[in-house]
């Protein structure tokens, strides 16, 4: 009976069901996906489809990526890459344009030369179009009033610039041109508007003697054909394109807003009239006018009004206009106050009404066009907002009150969501412009060292109180730690929690420094979340090579060769260095102190000596590989020069921490094959006209230890390389040369080992020392190349504490927009070809050949998720042997963590603790019961057996 009953309960304490890890997904990972701070001419919010109630937020952003984000969260629904124009991506016209209209389910884009029209809802293509060397200048849609000529998908109207101004109807089904209108005149096309029944083209016609006069062509909608001519004199006030302050889209009577250039009279044209209405601007301030943005709505239905809004150095105000229908009157209906500080204002309209919200440091307001009652005023939670740029509104009117949310382009890079004064999200979209970025160092841990080492140098009697008195400082914390101890152990066993990780380096946050001059500080924790954020450079293209981290504090370096230096919990500024030479790249020197940082100048020289003994590999901008001795930095210790039509384009060394776990590899009959570790090992990339050499140089003496030269090499296609223990990989786009290569991507991987033969250490054998430069020896190069499926655009390499992991290449794919691990195993240049792996071959983990590569759904480490525009992978170690952490940047950001050997010293997920703990419980009552059971049977035997 009790037997039963103890079996009971041990059965109870077995688990039901085998331990499934649970989606980690989420967990150990973060993905910011982000578009790049929003246009203003290409930002609204738009019903994607005329059944839908909620309004989606819609972007063209300056990275050329449009994209739809859900004004709820933030969160993103869809994007789509623009950059596809045929034209160079500097050219000066290609900045994007974004166009909707209410009621349909397509948009309209077009960047450069190439126009095309996506699903509102998903993002689908609907169609492109590319117009070889003609950029567009103006794109709208046309809400004909004519309903039989409008059919459910509108018809986009296009001004393209190139030699000519030409204006394009375009199908809205398939993008393929109606009718087109060519100006030959030469005048400067600059935009478009529509009427409900007419196109108007507008030009800006050089005049005989200075300045330009504005020509409005009026075209018939339906044939092209030009109807009528206008020419307005504004030569005394237009000088360029930029003078026309707007055009009037789409509105019932569109207008042309020009102002003379000191601002002091602003003039209105209603298109179609000759009468050029002009205001004085108001100048009681004494200040002059830096600048006017005209706002008008854009509907069809909405009341002919718009807000012209004037900024001077240190105020803001806004005067709103009305158009009389009838008689094109123009005439000034009210104004908003002028206020101290920077406000940004925005159009909604909802049926005929038109909104205008001003959005202040201090509060958000909603006026009618009608009438300059405020409607509604939401004071913003402190502290003071930070400046925005520009804005886009919704404005819901419910009988008198009215509610308001608006997505406003701040001057930091970020976009923020203010729903009724109050912020709802933020998206930090200038991390997609991220430059560099570093793990921050633990304070604690370093301060832990720090003593030890202190302890370590004194006398043994002086290291002994050292020890006593930091143990008696670590008292004060007994009493909290033993308070929270009865909490600690109960969670523990209680919750499926088993491991909290924090301690051992795996939650280390990351700094973040992108083009616009803001450093971020990302939490780990909290799945990226931003913790702090700083201006740490005036600029808006601030190039940033370099983050160098110490205990505490993080240093960035720029191009002009100035640095700034971060508290890394607060993000306070704590030291700045001013530029002096222009560098181009930063080296740190690992000397017996703390690193040194050297800039390198961009003819490749140091900008300083080092004392001590390392050395730098620098590429100059020429073209050359140049070797220094730290401690000289005026003539180069070696220089590399490629052979003539050879470019070098890429070089890369050892990581700085790179441990090696183990000097031989281990053949399955038990013999050695040892490693070549030169840990001074550079590779480097040139290319030629179709082809790509591959030089692995020893950084000290400069000389080549092997070389690999690939023809057919496509090099417009991505070529990457990496370089770690004792063997490197790279991969490019091969056309076939001959019958025995392959067309296609290539990945190859090389190993390095001191001789052919195993347990045969070359003719390092015998010598306990050698000299780099008098008798190194050539490695034995062991070479693999496999066809993979898409491009690799960056290559990096897993790194863990101490090198006993498997590692992992890193692979970014640009096509599919994912990263990628590929376990070195099956990298390993030595699988058996065209035959199985004999028994000593499988012992050792080898497996056949097979040249095609797929990537295996468990090597993605972005999982299904669309990581784009990736530049740049870093890695580092954590306290877990086991651990690696990743980190991503350069569009997206995206951080996990990796195992590339498992969690080997984890305990994982399924480990219920609680489970343990009941198992010994009911061991322990087991035994107790069981053992007098036990010992009366033996007496009992022994009994027996004597009698
Ligand atoms: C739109 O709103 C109406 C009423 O507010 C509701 O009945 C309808 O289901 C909503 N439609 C969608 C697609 O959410
Ligand atoms: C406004 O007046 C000041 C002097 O009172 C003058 O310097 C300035 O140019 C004027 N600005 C405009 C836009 O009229
Ligand atoms: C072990 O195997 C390698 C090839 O895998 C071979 O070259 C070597 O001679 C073998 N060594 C011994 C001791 O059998
Ligand atoms: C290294 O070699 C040099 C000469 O080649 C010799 O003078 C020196 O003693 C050697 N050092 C060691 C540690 O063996
Ligand atoms: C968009 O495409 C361009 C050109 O293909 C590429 O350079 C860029 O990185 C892409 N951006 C993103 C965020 O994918």
């Amino acid at each position: 009976m009790w037997l039963q009953a103890t079996l009971l309960l041990l059965a109870s304490c077995v688990p039901s069901s085998l331990a499934i890890y649970r989606d980690e997904v989420n967990h150990i990972d973060y993905h910011h996906a982000l578009l790049g701070l929003p246009a203003s001419q290409s930002t609204f919010f738009l019903k994607p489809s005329a059944a839908s109630n909620a309004s989606l937020l819609y972007t063209l952003s300056e990275k050329s990526l449009l994209g739809a984000v859900n004004p709820k969260d933030g969160s993103l629904v869809w994007r789509q890459n623009l950059s596809r124009s045929a034209l160079p991506v500097a050219h000066p016209s290609a900045h994007g344009l974004l166009r909707a209209s209410e009621g349909t389910n397509a948009l309209v884009s077009a960047l450069g030369d190439y126009v095309s029209s996506w699903s509102a809802l998903d993002g689908k293509l609907i169609w492109e179009n590319w117009f070889e060397g003609e950029a567009v200048a103006d794109l709208e849609l046309l809400e004909l009033e004519d309903v039989s000529a409008a059919p459910a998908t509108k018809d986009t109207v296009a001004l393209f610039g190139g030699k000519a101004g030409v204006v394009r109807r375009l199908d809205g089904d398939s993008g393929k041109t109606k009718w087109e209108y060519l100006d030959e005149s030469g005048d400067i096309p600059i935009q478009l508007s529509s009427s409900a029944t007419e196109v108007f083209y507008v030009s800006l016609q050089p005049s005989a003697r200075k300045g330009y006069r504005i020509k409005v062509v009026t075209l018939d909608p339906l044939t092209g054909r030009q109807t009528q001519q206008q020419i307005l004199s504004s030569e005394g006030d237009v000088f360029s394109a930029d003078s026309v302050l707007f055009v009037g889209a789409n509105t019932a009577s569109p207008i042309i807003v020009w102002a003379d250039q000191s601002h002091k009279t602003l003039k209105v044209n209603v298109i179609g009239t000759k009468q050029v209405h002009a205001f004085d601007t108001d100048n009681s301030s004494g200040e002059s006018i830096s600048s006017i943005t005209v706002h008008a709505p854009k509907k069809l239905e909405s009341l002919p009004h718009f807000l012209v809004h004037y900024e001077t150095e240190s105020t803001t105000w806004a005067e709103v206009y009305h158009v009389d229908l009838t008689s094109a009157l123009v005439s000034k209906a009210y104004e908003l106050p002028r206020l101290q500080g920077w406000s940004v204002f925005s159009t909604s309209s909802k049926d005929a009404n038109v909104y205008f919200t001003r959005i202040t440091q201090s509060e958000t307001t909603v006026v009618s066009s009608a009438s300059h009652g405020v409607l509604g005023r939401w004071p913003h939670q402190a502290p003071p907002m930070e400046q925005a740029l520009h804005s886009v509104s919704e404005v819901v009117a419910k009988g008198d009150t009215v509610a308001v949310r608006s997505a406003a382009a701040l001057a930091s890079g970020d976009w923020e969501l203010i729903r009724n004064g109050q912020t709802e999200w933020t998206r930090y979209e200038a991390l997609a412009g991220a430059l560099a970025a570093a793990w921050v160092e633990e304070d604690a841990q370093e301060d832990l060292a720090h003593q030890l080492e202190v302890e370590g140098h004194e006398s043994l009697y002086g290291a002994y109180m050292h020890r006593v008195k930091r143990h008696a400082r670590d008292l004060q914390h007994l009493p909290e730690w033993l308070k929270g101890l009865p909490k600690r152990i109960f969670t523990s066993i209680l919750t499926d929690e088993v491991s909290n990780l924090d301690g051992f380096g795996i939650v280390r946050p990351v700094i973040v420094a992108t083009e616009n001059g803001r450093v971020y500080a990302l939490d780990a924790g909290k799945h990226g979340a931003v913790s702090w954020k700083v201006k740490a450079a005036d600029t808006e293209s601030w190039n940033v090579k370099a983050i160098l981290t110490q205990p505490g504090s993080a240093t960035i370096h720029a191009d002009d060769g100035s640095s700034v230096t971060l508290d890394v919990s607060s993000g306070e500024i704590l030291e700045r260095t001013p530029g002096t030479t222009k560098i181009r790249s930063v080296a740190v020197a690992y000397g017996d102190t703390a690193p040194v940082t050297v800039g390198i100048k961009e003819d490749g020289a140091p900008l300083k000596s080092v004392d001590g003994q390392g050395f730098f590999v620098t590429l100059s901008d020429d073209g050359r590989v140049l070797g220094w001795a730290a401690r000289d930095n005026q003539t180069p210790a070696w220089q590399f020069l490629p052979p003539p039509g050879e470019k070098i384009i890429h070089a890369t060394a050892r990581p700085s921490h790179d441990p090696v776990a183990s000097i031989g590899k281990v053949l399955g009959n038990r013999s050695v094959l040892y490693k070549y570790l030169n840990p001074n090992l550079a590779l480097i990339t040139a290319v030629g006209e179709s082809s790509a050499t591959f030089y692995l140089l020893d950084a000290i003496s400069g000389r080549i230890l092997h070389t690999s030269t690939h023809q057919g090499v496509d090099p417009t296609q991505p070529i990457s390389s990496a370089i770690s223990e004792n063997w490197f990989a790279y991969s490019f786009w091969a056309d076939a040369v001959d019958s025995s290569s392959a067309k296609g991507y290539q990945l190859v991987i090389s190993e390095l080992y001191e001789s052919p033969i195993p347990n045969d250490r070359g003719p390092l054998d015998s010598a306990s020392n050698y000299s780099s430069i008098t008798n190194l020896p050539l490695p034995h190069v062991i070479s693999q190349a496999f066809m993979i499926p898409e491009p690799i655009s960056h290559m990096a390499v897993t790194q863990t504490r101490q090198g006993i992991t498997v590692r992992q290449l890193l692979c970014t794919l640009p096509s599919s927009n994912s990263i990628i691990g590929i376990p070195r195993p099956v990298l390993d240049p030595r699988r058996p070809i065209g035959r199985d792996p004999t028994t000593t071959e499988a012992e050792e983990g080898l497996f056949k050949y097979n040249p095609f590569l797929e990537f295996e759904g468990k090597w993605y480490h972005s999982h299904s998720r669309d990581v784009a525009g990736i530049k740049t992978v870093l890695s580092t170690p954590t306290l877990l042997e086991s651990t690696s952490l990743i980190f991503a940047f350069g569009g997206d950001i995206f951080s996990t963590r990796v195992t590339p050997s498992q969690a080997f010293d984890v305990l994982g997920k399924g480990f219920s603790k609680l489970q343990l703990v009941m198992t010994i419980v009911a061991l322990t009552a087991g035994v107790i019961i069981l053992a007098p059971m036990v010992r009366r049977k033996q007496i009992n035997a022994i009994w027996k057996a004597s009698s």
